[in-house]
């Protein structure tokens, strides 16, 4: 069939290239990370053919097990938490290729019997020396475990082939703590061997915001302070702590959240063309956005930066406990749970353009989206039709649960009156592209395996995402919360967020689907 300029032909998925034959060692092989993100998104890679026949893993875990259990154990697993439907064959032939090894993290013995392993492992699959570690531990091990894997020569890289190490968010608790970790880690392998994990850089639709702005060409022009009024974005979350209470209560909603993920939707909305896809050129320009980003004053916190702790209440209309309550928290928590602020970007794109951004647990609906708010038009040419109460338009990017994008425009009502509507354009992802089964770690997985980093955290995007939030942090700290819960579980977080945009003469757009 010949398509015409005004007909759409199917969009045909890319079809990536397979993986560079590998071995891949899980750190922390009976964690939750295990056995709900990275072995299903393994068995996806699988089904789509994209792992080499020669890939294997290797578990290793404080608990003693046999191969045989270790892939038992898989394969319960995976039935509860499979993305899609299984394939038989694929899983069979995929779970032969874990192995496990039994051992503490911090016993350099450990490290002596996983080369070995890995030596015989590596002969049954085709010898090619490839390794990558993942390092799905509590955090306080990462640098450690990279030094004993360098101490035993596995971090090496000779003849061809490579060795890379994929460390797991929280990098660091704070700017120092980060910065120590990055020296650590670099002390013992080279910036193109570290590949920092973001997990929201696996999505879909945030990976999509690139293709938005630098695949149209419609979009770049108005892209500024010029037409763009303010930035909010939001990652709305309708779940409390669950079983995290233990971490979530030192780290926060601030640090969990931040200078990471929410980072990330800002300088992938705000970069820089890059020169090419190329993983510097690309991340040098995230770089440059947090780098431009105003640091906050001491004042500015005060007055830029909201803080909230969920109280009891009623979420998808079930009574649930106020943090306080939940596991491992203590009684008199005053752990954030909810951070709302208004950053500025100094540089000639968008110098005056307020970006504000929150995040919360037990809000109203699970929902993450970047919305540009458009200038209102320079005259009001409708005035007596009502038309100032009208909202200006919106670009709003969907990132999650529901993948897409709209906009928001007025429109005139039927009638033989002049009167106006607002109307949305709306965009699914799945009507156009359908659903792929996907945890969102495969393509993250699959970049590593082939080597690009493009969607990974250098050492100075690590730093500089902790350095925006680092004052904050300090002025918490000095001025602990006094009205700890501040808002109850189910509503859009303390009174203050919305007063945050009130006092510029805006407000929040809330999705509650
Ligand atoms: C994690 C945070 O990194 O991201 C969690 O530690 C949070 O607290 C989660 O719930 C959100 O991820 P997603 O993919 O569900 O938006």
């Amino acid at each position: 069939m010949v398509f015409t300029d005004t007909q759409t032909a199917p969009v045909k998925p890319r079809t990536a290239r397979v993986a560079d034959p590998c071995i891949m060692v899980i750190f922390g092989f009976s964690g939750d990370l295990t056995r709900r993100k990275l072995i299903p998104a393994l068995y996806n890679l699988a089904s789509q053919r994209l792992l080499s026949p020669d890939f294997a893993v290797i578990g290793l875990g404080r608990s003693p097990m046999s191969d045989d259990d270790a892939r038992k154990k898989a394969t319960e697993d995976f039935k509860q938490f499979a993305s899609g439907p299984i394939d038989e064959t694929v899983w069979n032939d995929f779970v032969q290729r874990i192995h496990y090894i039994g051992g503490d993290f911090d016993n350099p013995g450990t490290y002596e019997h996983l080369k070995e392993v890995l030596g015989q492992v590596d002969q049954d699959h085709g010898k090619h020396g490839n390794y990558f570690f993942y390092l799905a531990t509590a955090p306080n091990f990462f640098g450690d475990i990279v030094e004993r894997l360098a101490n035993v020569g596995l971090m090496h890289e000779e003849n061809g082939h490579w060795r890379r190490v994929i460390v797991e968010k929280p990098f660091g608790h704070d700017l120092d703590s980060a910065k120590a970790l990055n020296q650590q880690l670099l002390k013992v392998a080279s910036e193109c061997q570290i590949y920092r994990i973001d997990h929201y850089l696996g999505k879909e639709t945030v990976q999509n915001i690139l293709a938005l702005r630098f695949a149209n060409g419609i979009f770049e022009p108005i892209w500024n302070r010029r037409y763009i009024d303010h930035v909010q974005i939001s990652v709305v979350e309708t779940v409390g702590v669950e079983s995290r209470g233990g971490y979530y209560d030192n780290a926060g909603a601030l640090r969990d959240m931040v200078p990471n993920h929410i980072m990330q939707l800002i300088t992938l909305t705000a970069m820089e063309p890059p020169i090419s896809f190329e993983a510097n050129a690309v991340r040098d320009e995230q770089a440059k956005i947090l780098h431009a980003i105003q640091p906050f004053s001491n004042e500015d916190v005060l007055s830029k930066t909201v803080r909230g702790q969920y109280g009891e209440g009623t979420v998808d209309g079930e009574r649930v406990p106020a943090y306080r309550a939940e596991d491992g928290v203590p009684p008199d928590s005053r752990t954030e749970t909810f951070v709302a602020m208004r950053l500025l970007i100094d540089n000639w794109r968008w110098a005056g353009v307020p970006f504000y951004l929150r995040t919360g647990k037990r809000l109203p609906g699970r929902n993450t989206h970047v919305v540009i708010q458009f200038r209102r038009a320079p005259f009001m040419l409708f005035r007596e039709t009502k038309v100032e109460n009208m909202m200006p338009n919106q670009l709003v990017l969907h990132i999650q649960p529901e993948e897409g994008i709209s906009l928001r425009f007025a429109a005139k009502t039927p009638g033989p009156a002049m009167q106006l509507g607002e109307v949305n354009m709306d965009f699914a992802y799945a009507d156009y592209f359908g659903q792929t089964p996907s945890t969102g770690y495969e393509r993250l997985l699959h970049d590593c395996m082939i080597g690009d980093a493009t969607l990974f955290q250098r050492a100075d995007m690590v730093e500089a995402g902790w350095s925006i939030v680092n004052p904050v942090l300090d002025v918490w700290k000095a001025l602990p919360p006094r009205n700890f819960p501040n808002y109850p579980s189910g509503t859009w977080g303390p009174k203050e967020s919305e007063e945050l945009m009130e006092r510029d003469g805006r407000r929040w757009r809330n999705f509650e689907k």
